[in-house]
C-alpha cells in the first residue's frame, strides 16, 4: 500500500497576497470551482479575518464547494478564528489553518513575545480552534530559521490541544533541499506525540527552490501535505507550484511512491485561469504549463519523437490538458456547442445569462477572426464584463489614428458607472493615446509599472491579451483585456486595472 500525498492549494490565500493578484470574491469563487475540479484535496480559500471581502469569498467558496475541504487562514487568536469558523459555517468539510511565528527573529522583533508566551498563544489558539472545527491546521512561520528545540516544544503542545496538521513552512525561502528534509526528520524525531498528525511543507521560492524544498520535506522528512499554488504564485517569488510538485511525483512515482488524487487533466485550464484573473503572465518556458513546455524546436529532437514519443518526452502534453492546438469553434457554431466546449475547458459559467453573454462575446470574436482556438475561449470567459455587471468601468469602442511622422492619436468611447462618456488624447503611440484618453477623464493618477502584451494563440491572427499594472496609494492591480486589436485589448486591461483599484480591499498581510 502507499501512502497518500495531500495536495493543500492556496493559490487564493497565499497566492492572492502577491502585489497585483488580488481577486474579486466572484474571481475566487471561480478558480476554486476549478480546484475542486482538479481534486485538490484541501482549498485555501482566503483569510477570513483579514477583510470583509475575504471574509464572503470563503464563505462564498465554503457554500459552493462540495468535494474538496475549505479551508481559512487566521492568526493565532480569538478573533480571527472564530471569524474563520464563521465563514466556514456553510463548509461540508472545513479546516481552520491558525499560525503564529516560532523564529527567534519574527518573535523578537516582529511580534515582540518572548517564545514562554508564543507557546502560550499557540497552544491556547489550537484549543480554541479545535472547539469550533475539527480539522486544525498549525503552521509555526519562519519554522525552519526558528530553534529546532523550542519548534519541537511547540509542536508537541499544539499537537496535544487537538492539532491535526503541522505544517513548517520556509516563510522566506532560505532552504536548501538536503536540509530541509533533514529538518523536517529531526523535527518530527524530536516531537514525542508526531505520529497524531500529518505533516505539511509550505515554501517559498525566493532562491527558485521551493519545488525541490517540497519534495525534500516528504522524501526525507515524512510529510504527506505540499501546500502550493497554481502556476507558483505566491509572495515575491512565489509558493511552490502545485503543477510541477504533482507532475514531480506522479512521474517519478518510483522514486517518491506516494499516490495523489489530482485530476492532471485539469492543470492547463487551471493554469491558464489564474494567470488570466491575475494579470501574472507564464513564462514559456515554464514547466508542465508554459507554451514550450511540450514544444520540440531542435530537428534531431522533432525527429526522435515522432519514432518514438519516449525518446524526448517523459510526460504526456494531454495528461495535463493540453490539447492540441486545434481550431476548434468557427463563425458557425451554436450556442450548444459553444456550452459544450466550454465544459470541455472545464468552465462553468453561474448562470444562463453569463452563457448567453458570453456566447454573444463569442459571436462578436469570431465575426473579426475567423478562427477560435481553446485558448481565445478562456480568455473570453475571463473578460469581466462576462461575470461581473456591475463594473464602474466598460470599455464601448475606440478609432485610433497613426501614421509614420505623426503624432498618433485615440478617441474612446467607455462606461462609467453605467453612462457612455467620450475621451480623446494624443500619445507617443496608440496604446499611449488610448491609454491617456481614458486617463484625461477618470484621473485615477495611478502609476503604470506593468504593460505586457502576449499572443495568446502564438501568432498576428491571434489574439493580443495584455496586462497592465498600476499602482495608486500603496495599492497595486493587475488589469488583463484581450482582443484580436491589441490597442484595444490594452484600453481594456487599463479599465480593468482601474475597475480594481475603485474596488476597495483593506486586506491585513498574513506575513505582515
Ligand atoms: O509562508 C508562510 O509562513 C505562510 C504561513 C502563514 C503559513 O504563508
Ligand atoms: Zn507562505
Amino acid at each position: 500500500m502507499t501512502d497518500k500525498l495531500i495536495i493543500f492549494d492556496t493559490t487564493l490565500r497565499d497566492g492572492e497576497q502577491s502585489p497585483g493578484a488580488s481577486m474579486t470574491r466572484d474571481e475566487k469563487l471561480r478558480i476554486a470551482r476549478q480546484l475542486e475540479r482538479l481534486k485538490v484535496d484541501v482549498i485555501e480559500a482566503g483569510f477570513a479575518a483579514s477583510s470583509n471581502g475575504d471574509f464572503e469569498a470563503v464563505k462564498a467558496i465554503a457554500n459552493a464547494i462540495k468535494d474538496s475541504t475549505v479551508c481559512s487562514l487566521s492568526r493565532a487568536n480569538d478573533r480571527d478564528i472564530a471569524r474563520a469558523a464563521e465563514a466556514l459555517q456553510g463548509a461540508n468539510s472545513a479546516r481552520i489553518h491558525t499560525f503564529i511565528a516560532t523564529s527567534p527573529l519574527h518573535m523578537e522583533k516582529k511580534l515582540r513575545m518572548s517564545p514562554e508566551q508564543v507557546l502560550e498563544q499557540a497552544k491556547q489558539s489550537v484549543r480554541f480552534a479545535r472547539n469550533v472545527c475539527a480539522d486544525v491546521e498549525f503552521s509555526a512561520e519562519d519554522g525552519y530559521r526558528s530553534e529546532i528545540d523550542f519548534l519541537a516544544r511547540v509542536v508537541e503542545a499544539v499537537i496535544a490541544e487537538g492539532a491535526t496538521t503541522i505544517n513548517i513552512p520556509d516563510t522566506v525561502g532560505y532552504a536548501v533541499p538536503e536540509l530541509y528534509g533533514n529538518f523536517i526528520k529531526t523535527l518530527r524525531e524530536k516531537v514525542p506525540n508526531s505520529d497524531k498528525a500529518i505533516w505539511s511543507v509550505h515554501c517559498h521560492n525566493d532562491l527558485g527552490m521551493a519545488v525541490a524544498n517540497s519534495l525534500a520535506g516528504v522524501k526525507i522528512g515524512g510529510a504527506r501535505q505540499v501546500e502550493c499554488t497554481i502556476n507558483g504564485l505566491g509572495e515575491r517569488a512565489g509558493n511552490c507550484s502545485l503543477e510541477e510538485i504533482v507532475m514531480a511525483v506522479k512521474t517519478r512515482r518510483d522514486y517518491f511512491t506516494l499516490d495523489v488524487g489530482i485530476d492532471t487533466q485539469h492543470i492547463v485550464a487551471a493554469s491558464r485561469m489564474v494567470s488570466q484573473t491575475t494579470g501574472f503572465v507564464v513564462q514559456p518556458n515554464k514547466a508542465v504549463v508554459g507554451a514550450n513546455a511540450f514544444a520540440h524546436a531542435s530537428g534531431i529532437h522533432q525527429d526522435g519523437v515522432l519514432k518514438a514519443r519516449d525518446t524526448y518526452e517523459i510526460m504526456r502534453a494531454e495528461d495535463v490538458g493540453w490539447s492540441a492546438n486545434k481550431i476548434v469553434l468557427g463563425k458557425l457554431s451554436g450556442r450548444n456547442a459553444f456550452k459544450q466546449r466550454l465544459q470541455d475547458l472545464g468552465v462553468q459559467l453561474d448562470s444562463e445569462s453569463e452563457i448567453n453573454t458570453a456566447f454573444a462575446k463569442f459571436k462578436e470574436l469570431a465575426d473579426r477572426k475567423s478562427e477560435i482556438f481553446d485558448e481565445d475561449i478562456l480568455a473570453l470567459v475571463s473578460d469581466e464584463s462576462v461575470t461581473s455587471e456591475k463594473e464602474q468601468f466598460g470599455f464601448v469602442s475606440l478609432s485610433q489614428r497613426s501614421e509614420t511622422g505623426e503624432r498618433p492619436h485615440a478617441s474612446i468611447v467607455f462606461t462609467v458607472a453605467g453612462k457612455e462618456v467620450r475621451a480623446e488624447a494624443d500619445g507617443n503611440g496608440p496604446v499611449d493615446a488610448s491609454l491617456k484618453a481614458i486617463e484625461s477623464h477618470v484621473q485615477s493618477g495611478a502609476e503604470m509599472v506593468l504593460y505586457s502584451v502576449n499572443a495568446i494563440s502564438g501568432s498576428t491572427e491571434s489574439q493580443g491579451e495584455v496586462t497592465v499594472r498600476l499602482q495608486n496609494s500603496g495599492r497595486v492591480v493587475n488589469g488583463v483585456g484581450s482582443d484580436p486589436d491589441i490597442v484595444v485589448a490594452s484600453a481594456k486591461a487599463y479599465l480593468s486595472a482601474l475597475n480594481k483599484l475603485q474596488s476597495k480591499a483593506d486586506r491585513v498581510a498574513a506575513q505582515g
